[in-house]
This record gives structure tokens, sequence and C-alpha cells, in this order.
């Protein structure tokens, strides 16, 4: 395995560890904190990483198939929550933030299907 490839795994496993951390406090709290926030942008920045690093191993353009486009989908949906969250705690927006965790756990879902079938696709590539 390329270290680079070996660098974007263990920074995707770190993102899976801290959106699951900030959406599953979250969902305890039922109330949306500005440290679970601030654990769900270091996810973010985590899996940027990630990505950037893992398009980054291979040259030439972008290929779009199940992994990228499941990968991308995954990591545009926690960047929209993470934004979402940021304005209801700006806003003081007590309706969102108290029903945040209806839309964050979806969204995690989501993410974390498309880590498990990136894990299984990634892995017959190297
Ligand atoms: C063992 C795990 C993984 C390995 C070995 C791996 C490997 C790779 C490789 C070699 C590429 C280059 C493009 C390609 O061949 O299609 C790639 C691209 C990509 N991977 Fe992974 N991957 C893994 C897990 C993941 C996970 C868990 C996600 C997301 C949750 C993910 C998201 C992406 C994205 C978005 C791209 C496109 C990047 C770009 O070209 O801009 N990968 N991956």
């Amino acid at each position: 395995m390329k270290p680079i490839i070996l660098v974007s795994v263990i920074s995707i496993t770190t993102a899976l560890v801290l959106y699951t951390i900030a959406v599953w406090r979250n969902w305890r709290t039922k109330q949306l904190t500005t440290a679970q926030l601030v654990l769900l942008w270091l996810g973010l920045a985590a899996d940027l990483l990630a990505t950037r690093m893992m398009g980054l191993s291979i040259e030439g353009p972008i290929v779009w198939d199940f992994h990228t486009i499941s990968g991308y989908t995954g990591l545009g949906l926690m960047a929209l929550l993470a934004v979402l969250g940021s304005w209801a705690r700006w806003r003081q927006h007590a309706g969102l933030l108290g029903s945040f965790h209806r839309i964050a756990i979806p969204v995690w879902l989501i993410w974390v299907a498309s880590y498990v079938t990136g894990v299984i696709i990634g892995m017959q590539r190297v």
C-alpha cells in the first residue's frame, strides 16, 4: 500500500471516530452544543484531508465510479450538516438546536455506509 493511501485511510478513520462521537453525543443530549460542533468540523477536516490524499494518489483526472461518488456524497452531506449546525448555533435557533439529531443520525448513517463500501472497494485497488 502506498504511504499516501495509508495516511488517507488513517485520516478517514479518524473522521469516522470524530463524526461518531459528535453525532451520538448529540443524540444523547438532544441539544446541539459548541463542543459537538467542533468535533463535527474536526471530522470534516480529517474527511477532506483523506479525500484530497486519495485523489493525489492517482495520476490524471478523477474517475467517477461508486467509490468516488459515494465518498463525495458523504463528504458533501457532512459539510452541509456542519454548516447547518453552525448556523443554528450562531442564530440561537432553539427549534433546530433541539431537533438537530433527527437530521444528524440519517446523515451519519449515509456517511458510515459510504465508509464501509469505501473500505471494501478501496482495498481492492491497492
Ligand atoms: C481501505 C480504504 C480505502 C482505500 C484503499 C481507498 C483508495 C482509494 C484510491 C486508490 C482512490 C483513487 C481513485 C480511484 O482509484 O478510484 C480513492 C479515491 C477516493 N476515495 Fe478512497 N479508499 C479507501 C476508503 C475510502 C473511504 C472510506 C472513503 C469515504 C468515506 C473514500 C473516499 C474517496 C473519494 C471521495 C475519492 C476520490 C478522490 C478524488 O479523486 O478527488 N475512500 N480511494
